[in-house]
């Protein structure tokens, strides 16, 4: 609050201003990246990641079908067609082991979307678009504060995206950045970024008048949303044990339920730190699901599924195509639920929460 009041009483709210860059630092410095730039949101950076990554009319950009719609969209929106590989069913992420049979001469790029803040299998994924030379971008939205292997999710392939939307961990209602690995990608970003002009640099001091030099959009979020940002940064470790005391009150409490009941729990490879953004079960299929939801709206909880597999929208079968088979995608999907976790919710919510599971499966 006191720094969105300060952002408002300097009359300075448009982006870029004194709050966006205080985050851009903030986040270059404890993340080790060369360029961090604010956007307005997720959606928009997966959209700046596709203008730099060239991508045209019939390329085609290798990603799984379980996930958000701004994954799929900021690609084919340049024309590309999005071609879907099956997920493993233990992360709910795209299966490194589907994607080289998925490359083909059209293939120019390959999205990891981190699942729950938990990553894909990185070493793999970068290795093979190493050897077929294409584009990696992160789709880490829901993965900031999440390592892979030491790393900060987001920043290990040439782009990574972030989301601060409300519903995220850290948030600035609408919001999102696009992490910048390859340092030659960086002007281009800043242009894209600012209306397709080069108005950074004249704010830099580094030419006298700005000008219309490539496409873009106007992606920079007001700084009042930066303020509101970065007061939670300066706070980002109490944030993130809060938030992880949370999800391992779940888990010590519903895991003894694992052998004794058809609930499985989110299975974290030894390689990644994940940041709690979320609990999940999985049930054993769609009925057990649909009756655990009634089960639960009858005793007030609010526990919600999430995405519907892209492959089988409307869109999805215009704009895409399913390689190999659909093993777990659909059938994952339909087990999983996702249970309250939510800054400030109490371990006797939680512990209501488990109870409640507990009554049902016995
Ligand atoms: C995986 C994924 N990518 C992208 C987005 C879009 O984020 P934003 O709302 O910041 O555009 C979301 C939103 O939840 C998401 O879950």
């Amino acid at each position: 609050m006191k720094y969105a009041e300060e952002s408002i009483a300097s009359r300075m709210i448009s982006g870029d201003r004194a709050f966006t860059k205080k985050c851009s630092e903030w986040f270059e410095k404890n993340f080790f990246i060369p360029r961090f730039l604010l956007t307005t949101s997720c959606t928009h950076a997966l959209e700046m990641a596709a203008i730099l990554c060239k991508i045209t009319d019939g390329d085609e950009v290798i990603m799984s079908s379980y996930t958000f719609v701004s994954t799929a969209n900021a690609f084919v929106m340049r024309g590309a067609k999005i071609v879907f590989v099956d997920i493993r069913p233990d992360t709910m992420n795209i299966d490194e082991n589907l994607i080289e049979a998925a490359i083909t001469e059209k293939t120019k790029a390959i999205v990891a979307m981190h699942y729950a803040g938990v990553a894909c299998e990185m070493e793999k994924i970068l290795a093979i678009a190493k050897k077929h030379d294409l584009f990696v971008i992160e789709d880490a939205a829901q993965a900031v504060m999440a390592k892979y292997r030491g790393k900060h999710l987001g920043t290990l392939g040439e782009f990574g995206c972030y989301s601060f939307h409300e519903t995220k961990n850290y948030t600035m209602g609408e919001g999102g950045a696009l992490l910048i690995q390859d340092k030659r990608f960086i002007e281009r970003a800043e242009i894209i970024r600012e209306k397709g002009t080069d108005r950074s640099k004249f704010f830099r001091g580094e030419i006298d008048k700005y000008g219309w030099t490539d496409i873009g959009s106007s992606y920079l979020p007001s700084d009042i949303n930066a303020a509101y940002l970065f007061g939670q940064l300066e706070e980002i470790e109490k944030l993130f044990n809060e938030r992880m005391s949370y999800w391992k009150r779940y888990q010590n409490n519903l895991r003894s339920l694992q052998s004794t009941s058809t609930l499985e729990l989110a299975d974290i490879p030894d390689e990644c730190e994940h940041n709690a953004h979320m609990f999940y079960i999985k049930t054993a299929d769609l009925d057990e699901r649909a009756s655990l939801i009634n089960f639960f709206k009858k005793n007030e909880i609010c526990a919600v599924f999430h995405y519907i597999p892209l492959h089988d929208s409307l869109a999805g079968k215009k704009f895409s195509k399913f390689c190999g088979q659909d093993i777990y995608t659909t059938k994952e999907s339909e087990r999983l639920l996702r249970l309250p976790l939510y800054h400030g919710i109490t371990n006797d919510e939680i512990d209501f929460v488990c109870d409640k599971i507990k009554e049902f499966y016995s």
